[in-house]
């Protein structure tokens, strides 16, 4: 059975495969409308289920539109709505739906409920975030780097706020594809320890950012943080950020990426993700081209 838990679970060469493929896929239906049939049709005859415990507007657009263009179908769940959301358990969810559809996408709280889900399922389960993790989110950043600004295998990426889901997923990718990751941040909001090692510290956000090739942040307060942290947190991430100023630190050619969705001109200013070093639509279109690669490693299509 092949999963997409994470990107430290998934061998570098897989990874490198899922990349090379969504360019080619992304390459071949240039210019098609949006609902045109690819050419080939790996999900033909495939049912897909994408559960959703938390709010999404592209990985939920995304997958779906992605399962239609290889010829699959979808049903969209709100895990309030099943029976999940009233007490069975994971397991019995995870076997049930595997008697009916042919792959699991599913979106979640705690990564608990991801792994019952994957060791229960005897079909493939792909994470569409997790309070720990958003593995199909940075396999999309690292295509887009690439597509813009060559081989990231070498270069300098730092991360300014919060050591989140989205970082975590940025630390795997650092070792996994080989580029330098600095987190630049207050300590409160430091990375899980068990990401250490895979990244480097620097607390002067002007400092970090030298050098960089690419410059990346997130929402200061994300779905799973209680909203009565949202003021400490605004206060403890101001400084870190990301407009012009910050961004003139980085080399002059650095791109900025921002997974959306945004809280314009708290995080980073509409300056810069309106200004011409911002590639987060391509990111977000490349969610679309990087999910069909997945979807395809996890069946063997
Ligand atoms: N970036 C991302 O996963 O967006 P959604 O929450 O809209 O799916
Ligand atoms: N860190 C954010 C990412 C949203 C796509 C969150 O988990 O809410």
């Amino acid at each position: 059975m092949t999963h997409f838990l994470d990107i430290d679970q998934t061998p570098q060469a897989d990874l490198r495969h899922i990349i090379d493929d969504a360019l080619t896929m992304k390459k071949a239906r240039a210019g098609r409308p949006k609902g045109a049939p690819d050419d080939i049709q790996p999900l033909k005859d495939h049912m897909v289920a994408l559960i959703f415990e938390k709010p999404s507007t592209r990985t939920r657009v995304s997958f779906d539109v992605g399962v239609r263009q290889m010829g699959g179908q979808t049903m969209v769940l709100s895990g309030a709505d099943m029976q999940l959301g009233h007490g069975e358990t994971i397991a019995d969810t995870a076997r049930v739906l595997s008697r009916y559809v042919d792959l699991i996408m599913i979106r979640t709280f705690e990564e608990q409920t991801l792994l019952d889900m994957a060791e229960y399922a005897t079909v493939p389960v792909i994470n569409g975030l997790t309070n720990r993790t958003h593995p199909c989110q940075i396999m999309a950043d690292v295509m887009t780097f690439e597509e813009v600004s060559g081989p990231i295998k070498g270069r300098k990426v730092v991360w300014s706020g919060d050591g989140n889901n989205v970082f975590a997923s940025f630390a795997h990718a650092a070792k996994q594809f080989d580029f330098d990751l600095t987190f630049t941040g207050p300590p409160p909001l430091d990375p899980e320890p068990a990401l250490d090692g895979l990244y480097a510290i620097e607390r002067d956000p002007h400092k970090a950012v030298e050098g960089a090739d690419l410059v990346v942040t997130d929402t200061w307060v994300s779905m799973h943080d209680p909203q009565s942290a949202r003021e400490r947190r605004h206060n403890q991430l101001r400084g870190y950020q990301v407009n012009d100023a910050l961004m003139a630190q980085a080399k002059k050619e650095a791109l900025f990426m921002h997974c959306l969705p945004a809280h314009r001109d708290d995080e980073a200013t509409s300056a810069v993700m309106d200004g011409p070093r911002s590639v987060i639509f391509d990111e977000a279109e490349n969610r679309l081209h990087a999910q069909k690669a997945i979807m395809r490693y996890c069946l063997g299509a």
